[in-house]
């Protein structure tokens, strides 16, 4: 059977950078603690006026292209998961296509593009998209784009402004892939919710604190719809678990939740019950309030025990150091938890070869899904390729008073001229409207 999965990827970080406990927290009067250790967080990309998401994609896309060595022959699919698109009919693929014309020979007149929409969520539903393309034996020979890419900016002084960014991640899925495989067994969890949405407006209508919890329910539905195909998950199988990471301390949360799952009626469980006693069981208590009040204690107990933080240290807490210096990527943020972990394996000097990922996506609205994915032979000169501190780095810092222009030069509701605050130098930029108001762009060497 073909082997399918991701061949490369690439980001496109937004090009500013703002200091979330040293500029940010100061002037909405919190303490900076409440970014670094409760929210997990430090900087978050945004970007500069000439960028948004089709000039990240394009860009994300491009690097990756160079580097696989592809032309538009190559690729029989490209398709754009994002939820901070601009039109309601013209996919951001066709744009981001058009970019991508400008500079290689030949086009994608025989690629099929589309755009997914399922809030955060939509970027694996992409890969799966290519995935059953490629399993199906329809690419004929080509290879699937997938590009996650958002602006993830929230209305000023809602909490979730705290938890924005901007970036794109560009995936190349293929057969015989050299980065990992995906796994046929899924499981998905999945509701109507109303946790947060954008009915027809720009930014988010969010109940905060609802969407946690709405996450982790549907997170556990997946994980046990992914044991009903899969078979038991347990901790020692996965050298790493990605999981959608809107910020860190959402992820300290599922990762708890996951680990006390894994850990029910298992040798882990039997080592810790002379420390914490055994889980609670439902069938124990008289009513679900009393159960929740014990498992709510029994975690509390959990999360200090040393087996729990050894296994958070090795296994989650890799896959959050680029979030903590982004913010939240919306349909690209899982994705970065994936290279984060990859990144920090190939800097222990760790071999990863044939060990196994697993993958906990989310969208609000909402809808979990976790899959497994298999390292391969070839993945450490993959992700040695891709620059991820040296773009960090060059982002340019901005004060609160650039943010606060440069959330409104993204506002789509005002119209405000702002100097540019960095140069752009070998990458797509928007450059203004067309006749119909499409928007446009252009390739500066
Ligand atoms: N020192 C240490 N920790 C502190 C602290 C301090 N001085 N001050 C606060 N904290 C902790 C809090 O205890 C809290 O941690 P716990 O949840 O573990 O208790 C954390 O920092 C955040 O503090 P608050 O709860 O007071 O923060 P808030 O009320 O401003 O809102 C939020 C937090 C609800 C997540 C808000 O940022 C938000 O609405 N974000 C957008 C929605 C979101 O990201 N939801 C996540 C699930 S939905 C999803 O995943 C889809 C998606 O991408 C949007």
């Amino acid at each position: 059977m073909t082997s399918v999965g991701i061949d490369a990827m690439e980001i496109w970080t937004g090009k500013l950078v703002l200091d979330l406990p040293n500029t940010f927290a100061p002037v909405k009067g919190e303490d900076p603690e409440k970014y670094t250790k409760g929210l997990g967080l430090h900087t978050s990309s945004f970007p500069d006026v000439y960028e948004d998401i089709v000039t990240m994609g394009a860009n994300a896309a491009k690097k990756l292209m160079d580097r696989k060595g592809l032309t538009p022959a190559d690729i029989g699919r490209i398709d754009v998961a994002t939820e901070s698109a601009f039109d309601n009919s013209k996919p951001v693929s066709t744009y981001i296509a058009g970019c991508l014309e400008q500079v290689y020979d030949g086009d994608f007149r025989h690629a099929n593009k589309g755009e997914r929409k399922f809030a955060c969520i939509a970027g694996t539903q992409s890969l799966d998209d290519a995935y059953n393309w490629i399993k199906a034996g329809r690419n004929r020979g080509r290879a699937a784009l997938v590009i996650a890419t958002d602006t993830a900016l929230y209305e000023r002084g809602d909490p979730g402004e705290a938890t924005q960014g901007a970036g794109a991640v560009a995936m190349l899925i293929d057969e015989d892939p050299d980065l990992v495989e995906l796994s046929t067994e899924q499981g998905y969890g999945s509701m109507d919710e109303t946790d947060f949405l954008k009915p027809n407006q720009q930014f988010p209508s969010v109940d905060g604190k609802r969407s946690m919890q709405v996450y982790l329910a549907r997170m556990r539905e997946a994980l046990e719809d992914y044991e009903s195909v899969a078979g038991r998950t347990h901790p020692d199988l996965f050298e790493y678990i990605p999981f959608h990471t809107p910020f860190p301390g959402m992820v300290r949360k599922a990762a708890l939740l996951g680990f006390r799952h894994m850990t029910r009626d298992t040798d882990i469980e039997d080592d810790l019950e002379a420390e914490i006693g055994r889980q609670p069981r439902e069938a124990d208590f008289e009513t679900w309030d009393d159960y929740e009040e014990a498992i709510r204690g029994y975690m509390d107990e959990l999360k200090t025990t040393e087996q729990y933080r050894d296994w958070y240290g090795r296994v989650i807490e890799p896959t959050l150091d680029i979030s903590s210096r982004v913010g939240n990527w919306y349909t690209g943020s899982v994705h970065i938890a994936r290279l984060s972990a990859l990144i920090a394996a190939a800097d222990e000097g760790k071999e990863m070869t044939g060990k196994q990922l697993l993958v906990g996506s989310y969208g609000s609205g909402a809808q979990a899904e976790i899959h497994a994915e298999t390292v391969q032979e070839t993945w450490l000169d993959e992700i040695e390729a891709v620059d991820v501190d040296d773009q960090l780095a060059a982002r340019t810092e901005i004060s609160f008073d650039d943010y606060e222009l440069i959330h409104d030069v993204h506002n789509h509701e005002k119209e405000i001229e702002v100097e540019e605050f960095t140069q752009p130098e070998a990458e797509f930029v928007f450059t203004g409207w067309g006749r119909m108001n499409e928007r446009r762009y252009e390739y500066v060497e």
